[in-house]
């Protein structure tokens, strides 16, 4: 028995199955402890999109940890990459002029979101607007404001309230949203958190004009649009840095993480738009934002942060992206065919899913997988994961597809 207490895990499973544990990686594939080679179909947890091994990101690691790794940047302190990262970050924002409030990751993001949604109003006088808004299926995360949001059935149970004045809308009917803010007051109504593309709760794209509509609905009521992004932030959605940018959303909060460092370290941001951080920039000062993290703005982690968004642009791997949403929603596609499979859902971003009919074999085919030399997970509900490294090729897709196809036939 390990000591080791696994997140989101069945431990008493754990125990009795063994642990998967990965020792190398590179490019797009990772290797286990007995030297078996897996494609990364995950990016780990959504985050490698530069890929694995890239030891650029190790040498940025060590030359900032030599110089100063980590100072705080609570009050006046700052560090140079620090600075630099918040003004690269605000330079690819998806609305100009934003201000950068770095976290340690996703779940610090939201939380950090949550409270500057809420501080906002109350800095504006309108302190009444308190209640977020999150859509079914949704991740926000597992601190306590993304766990009151979850839509993710099972997320919040077993807690008891952990944060009153979150409320749940429908994940793809943006009427509801009209509704909901109707029946509970439009002036108590502080922000809506919204996935362009929800990805924990199974991968589900944006239906048709869902992102336009909720972005109107939310500027008709003045309730301020946070767009979660952890997941398709920093390319992954194709095309752009953004899926805000993407889908022309111009949000009042962009939460970020994972692609930022690829996950080389833990570091997440919030882009805020420049009307929502106003009031907290005011030049005569006298307001005080009492929030922060001791890793917010690490120099080390944002070292690591600048070194990644260089090779996404040098690699355009937000073109590599692109052109992984056309690979991966045609050669996924024939999987729908399988006796075992619902759907396949693709086409926006290098992100997918394979939806079984029963619901209780996406972990056994996950499993199953991985002796088809496939390395990924269950998502959602009865779904398996497919969210590739951004250097993943065509050719490596057609060996994932290949892959997932042997799998589904032997679990059948
Ligand atoms: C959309 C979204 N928001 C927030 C988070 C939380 O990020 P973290 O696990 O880094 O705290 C995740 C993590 O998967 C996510 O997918």
């Amino acid at each position: 028995m390990g000591a080791l207490w696994h997140p989101f895990s069945d431990m008493g499973m754990v125990e009795r199955d063994g642990e998967f544990v990965l020792t190398r990686g590179e490019g797009a594939y990772v290797w286990d402890e007995h030297g078996n080679r897996y494609l990364d179909s995950t990016a780990g947890l959504w985050f490698a999109n530069v890929g694995h091994g890239r030891t650029e990101l190790a040498e940025a690691a060590a030359r900032q940890m030599s110089a100063l790794a980590a100072y705080s940047t609570f009050g006046d302190f700052a560090s140079p990459p620090t600075v630099e990262l918040a003004e690269r970050l605000a330079s690819i924002a998806p609305v100009p002029g934003s201000k950068v409030f770095l976290t340690s990751g996703g779940s610090d993001s939201v939380d950090t979101a949550t409270k500057l949604a809420r501080r906002y109003w109350n800095q504006i006088g309108q302190g009444q607007r308190t209640v977020v808004l999150a859509r079914e299926k949704a991740y926000h995360g597992m601190h306590v404001a993304g766990t009151a949001m979850a839509g993710i059935p099972g997320n919040h149970d077993g807690y008891g309230e952990l944060m009153p004045d979150a409320a749940k809308v429908s994940w793809d009917d943006a009427e509801d949203l009209r509704t909901t803010i109707e029946r509970i007051g439009p002036d108590r109504v502080a922000a809506f958190f919204c996935e362009p593309v929800i990805g924990a709760g199974g991968v589900y794209p944006p239906p048709p004009g869902y992102l336009e509509s909720t972005r109107k609905i939310c500027r008709d009521y003045d309730v301020l649009f946070v767009a979660d992004e952890v997941v398709t932030g920093y390319g992954r959605i194709g095309g752009s840095w953004f899926a805000s940018g993407r889908f022309d959303l111009e949000p009042d909060f962009v939460t970020t993480a994972k692609g930022l460092t690829s996950g080389y370290l833990p570091m997440g941001a919030v882009l805020v738009a420049p009307h929502v951080a106003e009031p907290f920039f005011r030049p005569d000062g006298g307001v005080w934002l009492r929030h922060g993290y001791t890793y917010s703005g690490h120099a080390t982690a944002a070292a690591v942060a600048l070194a990644n968004l260089d090779i996404v642009e040098r690699e355009d791997l937000l073109g590599a992206a692109s052109r992984l949403e056309q690979t991966l929603e045609s050669r996924l596609a024939p999987l729908a065919e399988h006796d075992l499979v619902a759907e396949v859902r693709a086409g926006t971003g290098a992100l997918a899913a394979v939806q079984l009919h029963d619901h209780t074999l996406a972990l056994p085919l996950a499993r199953e997988l991985r002796r088809h030399a496939v390395a990924t997970r269950a998502v959602g509900a009865g779904a398996v994961q497919i969210s590739p490294t951004l250097v993943m090729t065509d050719e490596q897709v057609d060996e994932m597809a290949a892959g997932l196809s042997a799998g589904l036939d032997a679990l059948a």
